[in-house]
């Protein structure tokens, strides 16, 4: 299977970054399809740690062509801080390639991210302010700039005047200053000359490659109940993290795709607004949070944390048609003498087996729990099945039974070498 997807089963970040990277060094390209620097995919390697945001994570192999695919939202500000740190950190990284038809997040987005939320009050979304939805909002408008605009000098400029008229009037009404487009016009000028080199027809490069037999591995962000369509709308983001969202996002079909592995950690986190069953708002989510210092990487915000929701695993995996599942953050639930997973749910006195799409029924739902023994042994050294203890063991065949999914990895660690292949098949042979 030369092509892989790479999609977060739950609400984001399941440790995607880490698969990508450890997948990476048998990849010839490593796409990002949708989002934008909302996203924070954390990858450690001998210690060191890494933190991506736009670019993929598979850049850290120097044999990778990095490609920020046509469905993402562009930060380029973010893109060239982002790049320049990671460089002088690794000075030998794989080669980057920019499509022309992702968009650009320009300040206005995010300032009216911020504005579009105070007025939302109570029912904000929780966003990262980064203005990921505004730009979305201007793509489905079409009135938004894509990069190939962007690095076209007198294009951009006919661009931008055009848009910033129209944005300044959104910012006034919603109580914001307007911007100025001379200073606007320079400062991102000054980025696109950066950028200009790395912008290609990153659609006709992946599908070359698909054509040739290569490796391709598409980076997903944010996670698959986050999806627009797919997740608990409106409290998601603005664009397909779903394994579709990989033809959308790149210009491939999906018979393009040969696998789908879901990523999911071996309990639940969310960060942000709306329902979240299983959450655990007592002593036992503050453990986890502790012990699996579950912060985010972009933001810092400390992320809700509960138990694993295999309601929501099997939506999932059916909505990803998933040929794979990665369970990672295993080591984290060691210490415990029993743990509990959500088998069902309970909704106005009858019993459940789906996540039902209205957002305020899921809102309203009672976990069904079955509860399993835990297992106190530190997993962290576990290279090997055989290595884990037979109560983690269970736990994870009860995971494959339910979502009818096989494993085809387990995560013990945050480093590269934590980590146990289960099976190699479903993973480019490990
Ligand atoms: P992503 O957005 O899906 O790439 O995930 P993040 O990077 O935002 O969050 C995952 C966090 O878990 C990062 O801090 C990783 O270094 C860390 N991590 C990854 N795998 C494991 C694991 O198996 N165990 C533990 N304890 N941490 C892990
Ligand atoms: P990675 O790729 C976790 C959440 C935000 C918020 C909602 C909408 O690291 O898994 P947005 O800024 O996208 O408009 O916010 O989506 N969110 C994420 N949560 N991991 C992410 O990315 C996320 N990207 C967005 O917290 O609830
Ligand atoms: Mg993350």
């Amino acid at each position: 299977m030369p092509t892989l997807v790479i999609v977060g089963a739950q609400w984001g970040d399941e440790a995607k970054g880490k698969l990508v990277d450890v997948l990476g060094s048998k990849a010839d390209l490593v796409v990002r399809y949708s989002g934008g620097n909302n996203a924070g995919h954390t990858v450690i390697v001998g210690g060191k740690e890494f933190r991506f945001h736009l670019i993929p994570a598979g850049i850290l192999h120097p044999g990778v062509t990095a490609v920020l695919g046509s469905g993402m939202v562009v930060c380029p500000k973010g893109l060239l801080e982002e790049y320049d740190r990671t460089r002088a950190a690794q000075p030998e990284l794989g080669r980057l390639a920019v499509s022309k038809a992702a968009h650009v997040v320009f300040p206005y987005h995010r300032t009216l991210d911020a504005l579009e939320e105070q007025a939302k009050g109570e029912n904000k979304v929780g966003t990262t302010s980064r203005g990921i939805g505004p730009a979305y909002q201007d793509k489905a408008s079409r009135i938004g700039i894509r990069i190939g605009e962007f690095v076209h000098p007198d294009v951009f400029r006919e661009r931008l005047r055009e848009v910033l008229a129209y944005k300044n009037r959104m910012l006034q009404l919603f109580g914001g200053e307007p911007m100025e487009f001379e200073a606007l016009y320079e400062e991102y000028s000054a980025y696109a000359e950066r950028i200009r080199p790395w912008v290609e027809e990153t659609d006709v490069l992946i599908q070359e490659a698909v054509a040739s037999g290569k490796r391709v591995l598409f980076e997903g962000a944010q996670g698959s109940m986050l999806d627009l369509d797919c997740g608990t709308y409106p409290f998601v983001t603005s664009s397909h993290p779903v394994a579709g969202g990989a033809c959308l996002g790149t210009g491939v079909g999906p018979r393009a795709i040969d696998g789908v592995i879901g990523v999911c950690k071996a309990y639940t986190t969310r960060v942000g607004s709306g329902p979240f069953p299983t959450e655990l708002l007592d002593e036992t989510g503050e453990w986890i949070r502790t012990q699996g210092h579950e912060y985010g990487t972009t933001t810092g915000r400390g992320r809700r944390c509960g138990w694993l929701d295999l309601v929501v695993l099997r939506h999932t995996a059916r909505v990803n048609s998933l040929s794979g599942l990665v369970v990672t953050r295993l080591d984290v639930l060691s210490g415990l003498d029993a743990v509990q997973v959500c088998t069902s749910y309970r909704l106005q006195g009858r019993e459940i087996g789906f996540v039902p799409s209205n957002t305020f029924e899921l809102a309203e739902v009672e976990p069904v729990y079955q509860t399993v023994p835990g297992w106190s042994e530190d997993l962290r050294p576990c290279r090997r099945w055989e290595d884990l203890p037979a109560a983690a063991r269970t736990y994870l065949e009860a995971m494959e039974s339910f979502t009818g999914v096989p494993i085809a990895a387990v995560s013990v660690g945050p480093d590269r070498e934590e980590t146990i292949v289960v099976r190699p098949e479903l993973l480019w042979g490990g």
